[in-house]
């Protein structure tokens, strides 16, 4: 039987395990990519664990999330980073050269590899025939270290695309679709492998949006086959030689088949607050538009701002409309600021913003209270912009600039037929892509540094003690479904600056949901949250579990998990149970929660079934999916007590 592409580059670095959907599988990882939010937490990682020199063919780390350095403890962070990556062997984008997921694709992407990143978005790269999996920081810390990465052989999906993309119809309305369809559950536990003759009609940036975006479907990652375009892209970025044919077989068998015929694309646009909350553009015409932002790692290439600028060329913007762009590298800014696009935005009324996530996690171009903003990101999870009544919607940069031109939601195709003279502006690439100053990426080679500078906000790693026997503790906390680690630990600025401070962030913990729950769980010396369905979706953001680990949570109860957020519970030793809907209705906030079993016993010896007695007066069943491995991670109070110990043990 032939492969798919995705088996193909996972029996290229299989290093134990079989590839059967469901199995854990150890695969070799090529190349690694951390960011500033989690990047400080990963070298202090790869440092408690002892370990000394980058083993990855590539580590790359990038400042991009919080870049705005308004507070010494971001440039304090943005400084060891710079050292950690000098010290131990990374290449180190400055904060400002852009978000890591597009400089990533300008300098290091190729077709074949195997990346691990600790970001959600890491399968951006996808779009190119790498296969990239966002993961936790221990994770990419122990990768490095040239460790295995450990994951549940995925079942592999074939998304066929036919047909070509119409007028106004882009590759973002492409994963909208997917999304509307599919839902934000819709790819979990999958690699959405995209095949069909549809694929030779998108180009590279065309494909990573659409990989990028898979993220939000829940997706494991999201792959295509390469090809001439994959090579051209390659060589306008002077990487030609980087360039391998790779495809699935002709008898390739998947374990579903969606079909996507781009001729009947419309432009989509996600309604506050999920990105798979899409309907046609048209449904949703003559909502007034405070705020458009064209940006972030989905489109804030040079290719996603260039529509813009055409659409703007010789107009202004509405006056009750702000519209910022936000280009996602500054490769990007410094090309459309070498051919006049920047100059021709800001005559139009467009402000610029440095090549940040920024505004994407609530960090500047905070909306005004109950407002209208419409962005061309990935994710408007409620409160995600910085404010609690927030408006957000997605859709296409073409999408938002018609917004811009005409205070409201239009669809640009009947903005097009009122105006007269509104060409659709279509995809365009440069022959090559120039910029990227030396000093904003800097080699391992060429490393400023050779020891670690840490400020005095930056303090060590909390270790866990081993799994005890009793587990358990009032349920500090119920929540409802789609809890996400936005929820669990914002990312917004004034909380982030602590992320390399694990006590002092761990106060915020879920202080979304209920600002008296860190001070209850710290009282109570720890207890059990509940929750409904995908708890932990969202970010791959590993505070969301070490704070709840540092605040003393032994357990989740929950309906379902997000992929990474339960395995980021593993590795802080944080036991994950799914219970049924009716168990999860009737625990009440503030039940006593015992687990019945010996847990550190029942962990070890594969028990699935756990009891759970509330308030010593009924009992219910708690289900615990792990790997061997992992329980043996869960026994050990997490991945680096027991990296460490086998460490120690030699
Ligand atoms: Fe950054 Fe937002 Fe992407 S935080 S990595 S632009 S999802």
């Amino acid at each position: 039987m032939g492969q798919t592409l995705t088996e193909k580059i996972l029996d290229d670095h299989l290093v134990e395990g079989e590839l059967t959907p469901g199995e854990e599988i150890g695969i070799e990882i090529d190349q690694v990519l951390t960011q500033d939010t989690t990047g400080t937490l990963v070298w202090l990682q790869f440092e408690a664990l002892g370990l000394e020199e980058v083993q990855t063919e590539l580590a790359a780390q990038y400042c991009d999330h919080q870049t705005y350095q308004f507070d010494f403890k971001n440039t304090d962070d943005h400084r060891f980073l710079r050292s950690a990556a000098g010290t131990f062997g990374a290449h180190f984008s400055r904060p400002g050269n852009g978000i890591c997921h597009n400089v990533h694709k300008e300098n290091f992407a190729a077709p074949g590899k195997t990346m691990l990143g600790s970001d959600s978005h890491t399968p951006t790269p996808g779009g190119l025939g790498e296969l990239a999996i966002g993961s936790g920081g221990l994770d990419v810390a122990v990768a490095m270290g040239g460790g295995a990465y450990y994951i549940e052989m995925p079942e592999v999906v074939n998304v066929r695309l036919e047909g070509e993309l119409p007028e106004w119809g882009t590759a973002k309305d492409v994963i909208l679709e997917l999304l509307r369809r599919l839902t934000v559950k819709g790819g979990v536990g999958k690699v959405l492998e995209y095949t069909g003759p549809g694929v030779e009609t998108l180009t590279v940036p065309e494909r990573t949006t659409i990989t990028n975006m898979g993220t939000e479907l829940g997706a494991t990652s999201s792959i295509f086959p390469t090809d001439e375009n994959t090579k051209d892209y390659l060589s306008r970025l002077d990487r030609e030689d980087e360039y391998v044919e790779i495809g699935p077989d002709e008898d390739a068998e998947y374990a579903d088949e969606i079909v996507v015929d781009l001729s009947e694309i419309e432009p989509l646009i996600a309604k506050p607050s999920m990105p798979d909350n899409v309907v046609p553009v048209s449904e949703v015409e003559g909502v007034d538009v405070d705020q458009v932002m064209i940006g972030s790692c989905t489109n804030g290439a040079y290719e996603d701002i260039l529509p813009g600028a055409k659409m703007l060329e010789g107009r202004n913007i509405d006056k009750t409309t702000e519209m910022i762009v936000a280009p996602g590298s500054k490769q990007a800014s410094e090309m459309l600021a070498r051919e006049g696009w920047t100059a021709e935005m800001m005559a139009a009324g467009v402000n610029f913003s440095e090549a940040t996530c920024g505004a994407c996690i609530g960090i500047g171009h905070v909306p005004a209270s109950d407002s209208v903003s419409l962005r061309t990101f990935n994710r408007n999870f409620e409160g995600r912009s910085g404010i609690e009544d927030d408006n957000v919607y997605l859709c296409s940069p073409e999408v938002a600039t018609a917004a811009a031109i005409a205070g409201e939601i239009v669809d640009p195709r009947n903005l097009a037929d009122e105006l007269g003279d509104l060409e659709a502006p279509g995809l365009e690439m440069p022959d090559q892509y120039i910029g990227n100053s030396e000093s904003d990426l800097i080699a391992p080679d060429e490393a400023v540094d050779d020891e670690l500078i840490k400020g005095p906000n930056i303090g060590d790693v909390p270790l866990k003690d081993p799994l005890e026997t009793e587990v358990g503790g009032e349920a500090l906390l119920k929540m409802e479904d789609n809890i996400t680690t936005d929820h669990i630990i914002p990312a917004t600025q004034d909380i982030l600056m602590y992320r390399s401070n694990v006590p002092k962030l761990s106060e915020f913990t879920l202080s979304r949901v209920d600002d008296t729950f860190a001070q209850r769980a710290l009282d109570a010396d720890g207890g059990v949250l509940v929750a409904g369905e995908n708890y932990g979706q969202g970010s791959s953001r590993e505070h969301a579990a070490l704070c709840p680990m540092y605040l003393g949570i032994e357990t989740v109860l929950a309906q379902s998990f997000a992929r990474i957020h339960k395995a980021n519970l593993f590795n802080f030793g944080i036991v994950p149970l799914e219970i049924d809907e009716e168990t999860y209705e009737k625990i009440e906030q503030g039940d006593d929660i015992e687990i019945v079993d010996d847990a550190a016993d029942a962990v070890r010896s594969g028990q699935e079934e756990f009891t759970i007695r509330v308030n010593d007066d009924w009992e219910a069943s708690g289900y615990l999916d792990a790997s061997e491995r992992e329980r043996e991670i869960l026994a050990a109070g997490g991945k680096l007590s027991h990296t460490k110990a086998q460490h120690e043990e030699g």
